[in-house]
């Protein structure tokens, strides 16, 4: 008769439990996303978020302040602008939002590693992440035509802008082919050699960003993102993006949504040798603290699965909007 394997062995108690885990979320792991508006002492709850703020610049300096204390390294900025137009022009101001943000974080709290995100989502009146072109309808309800090489223009713009203020990281995002290259190309011309370069390589056109669209005020004004974000039936797609970007010059690459993408994640992190980031995004978050508000599920424990799954699957870091809290969670 043969004798039962025993795997039961290695779980029996707490301890040996915590000595055999194969995968440990640290607090190091964990980069929190921001979003940052002008004025004074602002502090503005994001409805579909709980939990979540707009922050004027002096009030983020004092969260930044909090995170760091806690262990958290890393943030990543985004602006939600005052103005917009049809070309987005106040992304790379050198008096935007962003920029000043950066300068006066920089200043403040030197050894936060700042990742900005460039895009152009929230800069364009037409919500849309690159520049129309003429034949594109703006009344129509379908895809826009976006001009992918005008795009790319402004992008270096604002990649640059956002290394002159001190970005350690920039993180472009808005899907256009070719946005790595000339963005590496422009930082390296204006001598930012060190400035590090995180794609938004597998960025899905997914249901679950509507929640930042919220507090980004980003929302596409017509039409939807499916003509420049990969398509969620698609893996090989995903894969193509990835090799794309790093041959471009990506220091970085990322998958985006996290949870519904963890096989992207492993095939990513199995298929490449570079650091993989995933971004557990808005809509992620809101399906949480929504069913944990009404006591459905332990929004702690479930959160601690959750973030250490997508490190099982495969990323080395992960931006979430629960940074905070983990961290305060994992120093208990
Ligand atoms: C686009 C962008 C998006 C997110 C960050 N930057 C997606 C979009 O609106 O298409 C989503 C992040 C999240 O949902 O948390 N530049």
């Amino acid at each position: 008769m043969e004798i039962i394997k025993r795997l039961r062995r290695l779980r029996k108690t707490e301890t040996l439990r915590k000595i055999f885990s194969e995968t440990k979320l640290s607090i190091s792991d964990l980069i929190m996303p921001y979003f940052v508006v002008e004025g004074k002492n602002i502090k503005e709850p994001i409805k579909s978020m709980p939990g979540i703020f707009r922050y004027s610049i002096d009030n983020l300096l004092n969260e930044i302040e909090d995170i760091y204390n806690l262990g958290i390294f890393a943030i990543l900025l985004f602006g939600v602008p005052e103005k917009k137009d049809d070309s987005g022009k106040n992304a790379y101001d050198k008096n935007g939002i962003v920029q000043k943000a950066v300068k006066i974080i920089k200043k403040e709290i030197q050894d936060i590693i700042i990742i900005t995100d460039v895009c152009l989502c929230s800069y364009t009146n037409h919500g849309h992440c690159g520049i129309l072109s003429s034949t594109s309808n703006f009344q129509s309800s379908v895809s826009p035509v976006i001009d992918n090489d005008a795009t790319l223009e402004i992008l270096s713009e604002i990649a640059l802008s956002h290394a002159e203020s001190g970005a350690d990281i920039v993180a472009p995002s808005s899907m256009m082919d070719g946005q790595v290259k000339i963005i590496r190309e422009t930082l390296d011309k204006n001598g930012f050699f060190d400035v590090i370069i995180m794609s938004y390589s597998a960025k899905y056109a997914s249901n679950f960003y509507g929640p930042f669209r919220e507090a980004a005020n980003s929302f596409p004004k017509f039409g939807d993102r499916k003509s420049y974000q990969i398509n969620y039936h698609n893996l090989k797609e995903a894969l193509r993006e990835v090799e794309q970007d790093i041959n471009e010059g990506a220091d970085i690459v990322m998958v985006k949504p996290a949870l519904a993408y963890l096989d992207v994640i492993m095939m990513v992190k199995e298929k490449f040798n570079i650091p993989v980031v995933a971004y557990n995004v808005s809509g992620e978050y809101s399906m949480i603290k929504a069913a944990s508000e009404k006591e459905y599920l332990d929004e702690k424990n479930v959160v601690l699965e959750i973030l250490t799954s997508i490190k099982r699957a495969g990323a080395d870091l992960i931006i979430t909007y629960w940074a905070k809290e983990i961290a305060k969670w994992l120093k208990e």
